[in-house]
């Protein structure tokens, strides 16, 4: 059999660059520079698989028609083994097909590869996420779960392409809900020695309320502030004092810290997401007095209507971009201070080359001005990256922003024991399940339901949260990947069961136009997987897995596996499916969703 690997090339190539280095040598040995010879999928399948139009572009150069040079190149290729079919046609193209053993043999390299073929980064990079950034005492809402969902995504993404990652919940625990809380709290027990100025003992180490004490006591006051102006002042005031080192206030925050991350993270947990990092705005705080005068040493900052701001706007702007705040007229920090604070902190501890924030695009004008200011004020080094990846907006059917059938905000929790009862209700009728694995079932598949149903849109975009399309096996749907893998699981128990094995099996050249489809499909992994941490685009791992699945179904249907005679053959499928199953496994995990073992 012949190879086609070449020299001590151990790190598998991607099936494009396998094939553009073909064609180069190819447009070389007729004379033409290589840079032509850059190789695409076809946009025409139906008449080839990949294509290359450099003779197209080659004829400024040569002053030759076009179809002479794909002629010249095409004869060439058709001396080489790697290609089944080369063929120029009007007015330049070069249609290409692969040959059957090339692209076997490429699946028998992702087979023996621990990595499916994916090269791990050369030079790995530390990157911090910012993401999640829920607000502590509020419960999460369906506004939390995009950050979740998508920044749990690349992080993932980027552990699997080697790079070390930080994730960081970055709590909203620093501002007015805190002094809220202690008012109310106050109002209802007085007694409590956290309000006791003169107190000098230890306080308790048990929390005067339970999570949904405090997440009901939140909302009253929030609403109980917006209607009495003195309520308002006396939150502002314990925020103030709580700011400022007054020792029962801050043992409340603690409590109100502990209650609340403990609830956070079961949260986090259901979703399948999880922080290196749990710090919060309260972590930014030491280092904003430190960050500010060396701001106005270096002249960033100045004092313009009584607040110390710093200038970010550029000569390119095409909108306007007003001055970066840093502190208030009255000497209070803000939003703004505590990100660049943070930014400060991020970079002492951990010094990455890289900082990611998944927050609502809405804020995006926001970053602006906060990446500008720390760039200009030498809170980061030059090459250090400031990037924002702000999502867009979770709709309802309606088109407006997703709510309640009250028109509430709707709670995370609620969403989601929604959808596990929509799943529980389709997977119950499975016979062969007890109840109790129905409902574990249901929730490994609504999780896929509501993640895919996310990532599979890119981030930036608004979307229609559609529980009924999300929740259907059938269509570009997570329980639609997830019923491909248990499908094939499925075969593979009943070949097991069947007392077969296909260890040591090679996968065998292709054995229809099916068979060479789906190769060609799993094919793309390696080089899918890096162009989706290039591009922080997770939408790609899911436009990817649903054409694998879809090639693989189109595969099944066509092909009689368990009923094949032939068991070179038989196994060589099995392999393939080992193949399939791994890469779409693979693909789910960076995903931040599994698969059952039925459904
Ligand atoms: N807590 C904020 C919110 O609920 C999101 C925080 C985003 N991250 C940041 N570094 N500012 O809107």
């Amino acid at each position: 059999m012949t190879s086609f690997q070449y020299g001590e090339e151990k790190n598998m190539k991607k099936i494009l660059d396998r094939i553009t280095d073909e064609v180069k040598t190819a447009f070389i040995a007729c004379g033409y520079d290589e840079k032509y010879a850059k190789v695409t999928l076809s946009n025409r399948p139906d008449l080839c698989e990949y294509q290359c139009n450099g003779a197209m572009a080659a004829v400024r150069e040569y002053k030759k028609a076009p179809l002479i040079i794909a002629e010249e190149v095409a004869a060439k290729l058709k001396e080489n083994p790697v290609f089944s079919m080369a063929e120029a046609v009007k007015p330049g193209f070069l249609n290409l097909k692969l040959c059957d053993a090339f692209v076997a043999e490429f699946m028998n390299d992702m087979d023996a590869d621990a990595r499916l073929g994916c090269e791990e980064a050369k030079e790995p990079k530390t990157i911090i996420i910012d993401y999640g950034g829920p607000n502590v005492a509020k419960p999460l809402h369906v506004g939390h779960l995009r950050s979740a969902v998508i920044g749990e995504s690349i992080k993932r993404i980027g552990k699997f392409m080697g790079h070390h990652i930080i994730g960081d919940v970055h709590l909203g625990d620093w501002g007015l809900q805190m002094g809220l809380i202690i008012t109310e709290l106050k109002l209802r027990r007085p007694e409590l020695v956290y309000f006791d100025e003169n107190y000098s003992g230890e306080y308790p180490a048990e929390p005067p309320f339970t999570i949904s004490e405090l997440e009901e006591i939140y909302p009253t006051a929030s609403k109980k502030s917006k209607e009495d102006a003195s309520y308002k002042e006396a939150a502002m005031q314990a925020t103030y004092e709580l700011q400022h080192g007054r020792k029962g206030y801050q043992a409340l925050l603690s409590h109100i810290l502990n209650v609340s991350v403990t609830d956070l993270k079961r949260n986090y947990e259901n979703l399948n997401v999880s922080f290196e990092l749990w710090k919060g705005e309260s972590d930014a705080q030491p280092y904003i007095p430190d960050m500010v005068k060396k701001m106005k040493e270096d002249g960033f900052a100045y004092i313009s209507d009584g607040a110390l701001v710093v200038d970010v706007k550029e000569e390119s702007d095409t909108k306007e971009v007003p001055p970066c705040m840093i502190l208030k007229s009255d000497g209070a920090s803000l939003y703004n201070t505590t990100d660049l604070a943070t930014i400060v902190w991020r970079m002492k501890d951990y010094d990455p080359d890289m900082l990611i924030y998944v927050v609502d695009k809405r804020q995006e004008l926001y970053f602006t001005q906060v990446f500008r200011c720390a760039r200009k004020t030498g809170l980061v080094k030059p090459e250090t990256e400031l990037k924002f990846l702000g999502f867009g907006t979770m709709n309802g059917k309606d088109g407006k922003p997703f709510k309640t059938r009250e028109g509430g905000v709707m709670r995370l929790e609620v969403l989601l024991s929604e959808i596990n009862e929509e799943m529980y209700n389709k997977i119950r009728d499975n016979q062969n399940m007890t109840d109790e694995e129905a409902r574990k079932t249901a929730k490994i598949v609504a999780l896929s339901a509501v993640k895919y149903g996310d990532l599979s849109n890119q981030a930036s975009k608004d979307y229609i949260f559609d529980i009924e399309r999300f929740t259907s096996f059938e269509g570009n749907t997570g329980p639609y990947i997830l019923y491909t893998i248990v499908r094939i699981k499925s075969i593979l128990n009943k070949y097991k069961d069947a007392g077969k094995s296909a260890d040591g099996a090679k996968i065998l050249p292709p054995h229809s136009e099916d068979e060479k489809a789906l190769m060609l499909e799993i094919g793309r992994f390696n080089a899918m997987m890096e162009n989706a941490f290039e591009e922080t685009a997770p939408h790609k791992v899911c436009a990817y897995i649903y054409d694998v699945a879809n090639a693989f179904n189109h595969f099944y249907h066509n092909t009689k596996i368990m009923a094949e005679e032939d068991v070179t053959l038989q196994a060589s499928y099995i392999r393939l499916l080992e193949l399939t199953k791994r890469v779409l496994e693979t693909c789910i995990d960076v995903l931040g969703f599994s698969a059952p073992d039925k459904m």
